[in-house]
């Protein structure tokens, strides 16, 4: 199952006495082409259409040079939306993959330039190449043939070529994704890796390439959006300059978006096999990180959701399980901790959560997320709107359905700053 297909959840549903009649739902539809959205699959945190009716509330305060942030962009919904309406927008995200698709979704494509097949004889390293756990050498020197052409012609056209490449190399290793579609397997011999002959590897290509080309063109772009590869808990931005964040964090859903593209992730020289450094600072990652800084207290939604967790009577609830939920958390409540620093004290903040399930624990993200928000001095403007969530990500893993899940919701939470 295409990745996208499976986190796009169906939730038209509302859940009783919450939601007013009317609201928008934030999920992306399964196929979202605003914005060529469907050119590659994305975690989609919400929908174009949503993301611009929330900045349009916004736009008089916006137009007067002021800024939104989306500080978990993910393939750009936000800064996309944002440009639209001809606001300055930045977006960061610590994956460079999705980085790649956020510029390409937001930049001016009217002056592309001719893409052409690389010579045969161009030199690449192919020197411990992390494509090897794919793709057969030969095969791997093509592609990089290719790779080198798309730094070779830089701008905008690089991007289009580079996500034309994404596309080839997941069309040719599908057989590597496993019925959870988010964990990416790799070769395990020789035997097992993708040849394909360099005249059809090049005609793959070439059609990616002309595909997305027949989709860009139209494109047009009245602001350059700033998309930043950085964590949100540490931005790089100054303090008090943004003026609208809208934005959805990771879930607590064992999402390992490092493993989900490590193969787009290798295309781009990063082999998260043997550099953990990317994998490990992906908020909900599972790996657990050596602890080298304090957790200050959490509050009283996060604090329950942990002794629920230690008590739990699961296998490794009180080890494994605990530390990675509160590793989450601590990321949650660093990237709130710069959110905080970065807004004006004017700002308003479009938070969209989905809360989850540990085993038979309901982990209530939107929850956390109000009493954190709260203790950083942001007040709830309105009753947050919640949507049903029919179908976890859960659910579509099979050792995860042990225990009977309920639905799920997910939150759209809009706060402004308290002082
Ligand atoms: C739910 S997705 C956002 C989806 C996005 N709203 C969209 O419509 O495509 C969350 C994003 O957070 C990013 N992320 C995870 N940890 C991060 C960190 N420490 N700093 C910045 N981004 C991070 C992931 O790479 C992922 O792209």
């Amino acid at each position: 199952m295409p990745v996208q297909e499976a986190l796009v959840l169906p939730s038209d549903n509302v859940l009783p006495g919450v939601r007013k009649a009317g609201a928008l739902s934030p999920k992306r539809p399964a196929v979202e082409t605003a914005g060529l959205a469907d050119v590659f699959p994305y975690y989609a945190g919400f929908s174009f259409e949503w993301a611009r009716h929330q900045l349009a509330r916004h736009e008089t305060e916006l137009l007067n040079n002021g800024t939104v942030l989306d500080p978990w962009n993910g393939s750009g919904t936000t800064t996309l939306a944002a440009q639209s309406l001809g606001l300055n927008a930045i977006g960061l995200d610590l994956n460079p993959v999705a980085n790649v698709i956020a510029r390409l979704r937001a930049q001016d494509y009217s002056q592309v330039e001719k893409i052409k097949r690389p010579q045969a004889g161009v030199d690449v390293c192919l020197d411990d190449d992390p494509l090897a756990a794919w793709f057969a050498k030969p095969t791997i020197r093509r592609i990089r043939q290719w790779g080198k052409a798309a730094e070779d012609i830089g701008g905008p056209t690089r991007d289009l070529l580079t996500v034309s490449l994404f596309r080839a190399i997941r069309a040719a290793t599908k057989r590597f994704e496993g019925s959870n579609p988010t964990w990416v397997k790799r070769a395990k011999e020789l035997s097992e890796t993708v040849s394909i002959a360099s005249d059809e590897l090049d005609a793959i290509i070439e059609w990616h390439i002309g595909f997305i080309s027949s989709r860009v063109g139209s494109q047009s772009c009245p602001r350059q959006v700033s998309v930043v590869t950085a964590d949100s808990r540490k931005m790089p931005i100054a303090s008090d300059s943004v003026d609208v964040i809208v934005t959805s964090p990771p879930y607590l859903t064992r999402i390992d978006y490092a493993v989900a593209y490590s193969r787009e992730l290798a295309l781009l020289g990063i082999d998260i096999s043997t550099d953990r450094s990317l994998r490990a600072g992906l908020m909900g990652t599972t790996l657990i990180r050596p602890q080298t800084e304090d957790i200050f207290p959490f509050g009283e939604a996060a604090s329950q959701l942990l002794s629920l967790i230690q008590k739990h009577d699961s296998k490794a609830s009180a080890g494994y399980y605990l530390r990675q939920t509160r590793q989450y958390l601590a990321d949650l409540t660093s990237g709130l901790d710069e959110i905080t620093r970065v807004c004006r004290n004017t700002a308003t903040l479009h938070l969209v959560v989905q809360d989850s399930f540990y085993k038979d624990v309901h982990v209530p993200l939107a929850d956390i997320c109000i009493d954190e928000a709260a203790m950083r001095g942001w007040v709830l403007k309105n009753e947050p709107e919640r949507f049903l969530v029919r179908r976890t990500l859960t659910s579509l893993n099979k050792a995860a359905q042990t225990y009977k899940k309920g639905d799920v919701a997910e939150s759209v939470i809009t706060f402004s700053r308290g002082k």
